[in-house]
């Protein structure tokens, strides 16, 4: 049986950084939702065309144009052991759409970490970050600086600034999350599947909580 792990947690609260680590530890693939738009933002295809501005106002994309592009990415190769969910699903409809999905592929969500941190936090995390443009790889310019100022640590490639990532647009993004995906926890909380794990942390003790609720 394919094992799917859904992180949830608010913008910046690390997500993409744990999802990473345990997409190789645990061999499973990496799903984005977020880089799979900023992807086909770069390569100006019809569907990063009609998601760009919602993206750069920290708004979410329309449920069917999501769960469309996540379907697509879920029937790759590399997801018939599994994936890591980071940033799906982030609505009830969305929720309710993977669980569809996944009986289709004979899986289900297996397991919830849920991260969570204060918002002075996530804006000091989100509006200090630095993303790889040839592969996402993601840094801190204080808790997580490149070895070279500018340049990404393991593919040489530019290191930007993301959009969204501007203090007004993080604050929107969190409310936006608190509206719109908050009720998740509750839902996956309800389904005895939510694993809460205390984001404050430095990186590498959020991984072990993660590993260690996970091997449970
Ligand atoms: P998305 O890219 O998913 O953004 P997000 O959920 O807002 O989360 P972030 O990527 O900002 O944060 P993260 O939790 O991954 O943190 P990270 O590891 O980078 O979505 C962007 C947009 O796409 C949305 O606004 C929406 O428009 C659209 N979208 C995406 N999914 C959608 C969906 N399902 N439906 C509709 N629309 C959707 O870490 C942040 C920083 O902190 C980094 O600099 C990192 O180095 C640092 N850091 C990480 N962990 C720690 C730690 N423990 N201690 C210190 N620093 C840390
Ligand atoms: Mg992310």
């Amino acid at each position: 049986m394919p094992t799917f792990i859904v992180l949830l947690g608010p913008p910046g609260v690390g997500k993409g950084t744990q999802a990473r680590i345990l997409s190789e530890t645990n061999k499973l693939a990496h799903i984005s939702s977020g880089d799979l738009f900023r992807e086909n933002i770069k390569n100006q295809t019809e569907l990063g065309k009609q998601v760009k501005a919602i993206l750069d106002k920290g708004e979410l994309v329309p449920d069917d144009l999501t769960i469309s592009m996540i379907r697509d990415r879920l029937t790759k190769p590399d997801c018939v052991t599994g994936a890591i969910l980071d940033g799906f699903p982030r609505t009830p409809a969305q929720a309710n759409a993977l669980e569809t999905m996944l009986a289709e592929f004979g899986g289900e969500v297996n397991a919830v970490p849920y991260i969570s941190a204060a918002e002075s936090i996530l804006v000091e995390r989100a509006s200090g970050r630095w993303t790889c443009k040839a592969q996402g790889h993601i840094y801190h310019e204080k808790f997580n600086p490149p070895q070279q100022a500018g340049v990404c640590d393991i593919d040489g490639s530019e290191i930007y600034q993301r959009e969204d990532d501007k203090v007004e647009t993080v604050s929107k993004r969190i409310r936006v999350y608190l509206d719109q995906t908050m009720p998740l926890v509750e839902h996956y909380r309800k389904a005895g599947k939510l694993i809460e794990i205390d984001g404050t942390k430095p990186v590498e003790e959020v991984t072990k909580d993660l590993l260690a609720a996970l091997n449970k």
